[in-house]
């Protein structure tokens, strides 16, 4: 007898050629949090499909509550109190939260759907885990904070008591994840048992009690969070130390690349309108644009790239002026761009690894000639970039769709700064990668504005922003609220400018 209310044990798992699992071994203790972390395509994501039985196993056996389970399907894990919260949530925009939650499990009285019911049953479980969820709302009108909290739901009212959270915190923001946190606390007083995923290792040594570890699909051990720290926990997941903070080079600031004066767009919402925002970035110069998510920072982007009409003010990519021109002019100007969502922006999903990355430039030399396509030179491209950026799997033919979170951002990042150009934009560019990849991604920025482009990053990472960055820009309710020499700024400071510490300031002083 053991206390296991879960156990994984000498699991195996391939998809065609990959061998997403190997040696497959997880365990999971009544009211524990026990996180499971690797690199990307370690397998992490792949186990958890099967304990939830979305995926059979190829070999070895699941045991739930004891009992040895064949033919697990989701429906069967639903019964057995397993309950999922996907890395890409599985909402239906057009629906209401309430409407949401009861999908597919609706209540009936009579021939009608009990909404009254389910309502009052819903409010329960928001109201005692303090959860701060409108059941009216739309998900297309809600936070990605939110609607995690409703997957959350989902999985309480049909009776879960083991919870899978597959990197639930790489879409939040720091004041968000403290909140998940103490949800996950709540869970876990009541005798939940959660399953965690992250990369984050100051995240996983917060909440974890115990963490699993796997490498290139195989089980590496497991450990106490109290035995353990940060660097051990990377070294076992990469096999190697791993450096995160990189030195950072003085470049040769040369001239202004990017240009934008007095910008005004619409928002996706109200504060996240862009009131008048000028901004310069030099060649040679990493600029960070720190803020909270929703304050502007996503449709301004959207404007330098031509997504998002401009209303009034201007921007000049090296001296040209690309204002309200065609994404296909404006990358032709020599701008490339890491977009935030990598799975609708980024990435054609139904194409594999090497349509992905010629896809910019296919009908550029060398690729082409105009008429026809070099189909040696776009192979021999992409196997540079696969092996330069690490890319797994390595087979250039490999379907996008099949591939790890963070390996797929791989090919987007390998693809945009290896267009040259004269300015890149880096949205979010470790969002969901793991730290051996962080630390390759981070680099390749250094060397990016060593080559002289500029390089404007956002990201919702105060760490990576104060590492990366030689100014920081701070932006509040879609104004610049500071910008600052990063030697002459601290996270205090940007935190404060982030709450938009200077209007309120010049506010006291009229
Ligand atoms: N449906 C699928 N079809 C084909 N290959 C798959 C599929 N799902 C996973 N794989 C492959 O299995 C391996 C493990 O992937 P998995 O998604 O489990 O990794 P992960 O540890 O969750 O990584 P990440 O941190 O990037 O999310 C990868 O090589 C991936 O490409
Ligand atoms: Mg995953």
């Amino acid at each position: 007898m053991n206390d296991y209310i879960v156990e994984m044990k000498k699991i195996r798992k391939t998809f065609g050629e990959v061998q997403a699992v190997k040696k497959g071994e997880f365990n999971l203790k009544k009211g524990e949090i026990h996180s499971l972390i690797g690199e990307n395509g370690a397998g992490k994501s792949t186990m958890m499909k099967m304990l939830y039985g979305m995926y059979g196993i190829d070999d070895g056996e699941i045991i739930i509550g004891g009992e040895k389970v064949e033919n697990l399907s989701p429906k069967i894990a639903i019964e057995k109190g397993i309950g999922m919260v996907h890395q890409e949530f599985m909402l239906v925009d057009e629906l209401t939260v309430l409407e949401n939650v009861i999908l597919g499990f609706e209540p009936r009285k009579g021939l009608t759907i009990d909404f009254d019911s389910a309502r009052k049953n819903i409010q329960k479980y928001i109201d005692h885990y303090g959860m701060d969820v409108q059941l009216n709302k739309k998900i297309n009108q809600i936070s990605v904070g939110e609607a995690q909290r409703v997957e959350i739901i989902k999985t309480l009212t049909r009776g879960a008591n083991i919870i899978i959270l597959d990197e639930p915190t790489a879409v939040l923001t720091p004041q968000e994840t403290q909140r998940l946190f103490e949800i996950l606390q709540n869970l876990k007083n009541d005798g939940k048992s959660i399953v965690f995923i992250s990369h984050k290792l100051n995240e996983i040594m917060q909440i974890s009690d115990r963490i699993s570890v796997m490498r290139q699909g195989e089980y590496m051990g497991t450990v106490d969070k109290k035995d353990t720290n940060q660097a051990e926990l990377a070294k076992m997941m990469v096999g190697r130390e791993v450096f995160l903070n990189i030195e950072k080079k003085q470049a040769h600031i040369g001239d202004t690349v990017l240009k934008i004066d007095n910008l005004w767009t619409s928002g996706e919402k109200e504060m996240s309108k862009i009131r008048g925002v000028s901004l310069e970035v030099k060649s040679g110069e990493i600029v960070g644009i720190a803020g909270i998510d929703g304050n502007g920072q996503s449709e301004l982007i959207e404007a330098i790239c031509g997504l998002r009409k401009v209303e009034k003010g201007s921007i000049l990519l090296d001296g040209k002026n690309i204002t309200n021109e065609s994404v296909k002019k404006i990358r032709k100007a020599g701008l490339s761009h890491i977009p935030e969502d990598r799975n609708v922006r980024g990435l054609n999903r139904s194409m594999t690894i090497e349509e992905n990355i010629v896809a910019a430039q296919i009908s550029d030399a060398p690729f082409s000639n105009g008429i026809m396509l070099n189909n040696t030179k776009m192979l021999e491209y992409t196997n540079e970039l696969i092996d330069k950026f690490d890319i797994r799997p390595r087979n250039p033919q490999t379907l996008t769709q099949g591939m790890s979170g963070g390996n797929a951002q791989k090919i987007v990042v390998a693809r945009e700064v290896s267009i040259g150009g004269k300015v890149l934009i880096a949205s979010q560019p470790t969002r969901g990668v793991d730290i051996g990849a962080i630390e390759s991604i981070r680099t390749i920025l250094m060397d990016v504005k060593e080559k002289g482009l500029g390089v404007l990053l956002v990201s919702a990472d105060l760490e990576e922003i104060f590492s990366l960055s030689d100014r920081i820009i701070v932006m509040h309710e879609g104004e610049i609220t500071g910008n600052l020499q990063v030697d002459e700024a601290d996270e205090e400071k940007v935190g404060l400018l982030m709450m938009g510490g200077k209007r309120r300031k010049e506010k006291c002083h009229e």
